[in-house]
């Protein structure tokens, strides 16, 4: 996972987070000399340098991890008035001053950087204080979440964001675990789940058994997918006509989210249950790509972690 970023710019990008899927990103955004453009996760940046690279464009961009400030430096260093970072949520997108833009980029989830560095408590590899908040002035920690969220709400994030197939016995074993104020550190927490993991399940699975508890309870703590709601439809209003917006999710419940909502703009059926006559609905948008592209076999060879990247597009036209 850890990948060197730096030879994408010929200056010392630190080392942590590969881009996924980015040429094809670039393919679909196609910056523009004198273009804006919003990269709305900066993460460690790879996105951005290539916006920035790829032609003479001015980038926004932005992160609700503070952390992510001082990796943006070297660039500002670089780029000057062309690039400038925001410390904030895309789910406020619509109070930006900045816009509109030639184009939109999002790439949900957590950066290698967080999952790395251990004290942010992302990670069942290694031992550090049960946080996983993205910013961490903000919310809830995971042991406070934990600690008082309500049997629905566990269920919701181990079972439906988790897509966690043993989610009943783990939220009982943390249910009864909190009680005894258990539940400090990721060790604790991946202790827990690995105690209540049937050895079938230990065994046969690829991965660690506590992934999908841990993403799931990462998910309801930072308030991602109702995050994902507020940003995409601000981050349309915010393009120009002729704009593109991109779209790079890891998660099926992501991926729906921005389904949904492009086959909306683009006045296609929004589900099953969606049978409104066409003159019913309005165009606003076309779609790029009718089936989300994915990464290609070397990519993936070289950062697994773009397996399971979906990448989206549309272009608005009203
Ligand atoms: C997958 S990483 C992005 C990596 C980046 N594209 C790169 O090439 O380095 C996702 C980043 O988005 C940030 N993020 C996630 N949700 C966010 C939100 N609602 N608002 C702002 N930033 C968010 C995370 O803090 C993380 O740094």
């Amino acid at each position: 996972m850890i990948l060197y970023v730096a030879s994408l710019l010929g200056v010392s990008l630190m080392s942590g987070h590969a881009p996924v899927l980015a040429e094809e990103a670039l393919e679909l955004l196609q910056p523009q000399d004198g273009g804006l453009y919003l990269d709305a996760t900066f993460g460690g940046g790879g996105h951005t340098a290539k916006l920035l690279e790829s032609a003479h464009t001015r980038v926004v961009a932005l992160d609700r991890d503070p952390a992510a400030e001082h990796r943006a430096a070297s660039l500002k260093s670089r780029y000057g008035d062309q690039f400038a970072f925001r410390h904030m949520n895309f789910s406020n997108l619509g109070q930006m001053e900045e816009g509109p833009f030639d184009g939109i980029l999002f790439d949900f989830g957590v950066s290698s950087f967080q999952l790395d560095q251990l004290e942010r408590g992302f990670s069942f590899k290694g031992s550090g204080p049960l946080d996983m908040r993205m910013n961490p002035h903000s919310g809830l920690s995971a042991r406070d979440w934990l600690a008082t969220a309500s049997r629905d709400q566990l269920c919701q994030a181990i079972r439906d964001f988790g897509e966690e197939k043993n989610w009943r016995r783990i939220v009982n074993a943390i249910i009864d675990a909190r009680g005894a104020s258990q539940l400090s550190t990721t060790a604790d927490l991946s202790d827990l789940i690995l105690s209540c993991t049937p050895a079938r399940m230990r065994f046969g699975s690829k991965i660690h058994p506590a992934t999908k508890a841990f993403q799931g309870i990462r998910i309801a703590v930072n308030e991602e997918l109702s995050a994902i709601e507020e940003g995409l439809p601000s981050a349309f209003e915010k393009l120009k006509l002729g704009g593109v917006l991109c779209v790079i999710s890891f998660h099926s419940l992501e991926d729906r989210i921005a389904k949904r909502l492009f086959r909306k703009w683009a006045g296609r059926p929004e589900g099953a249950g969606d049978h409104r006559p066409q003159d019913m609905r309005e165009v606003k948008a076309e779609l790029l790509n009718r089936r989300p592209i994915t990464a290609s076999d070397r990519e993936v060879a070289d950062n697994p972690r773009s397996r399971s990247a979906k990448l989206r597009g549309l272009r608005k036209v009203a």
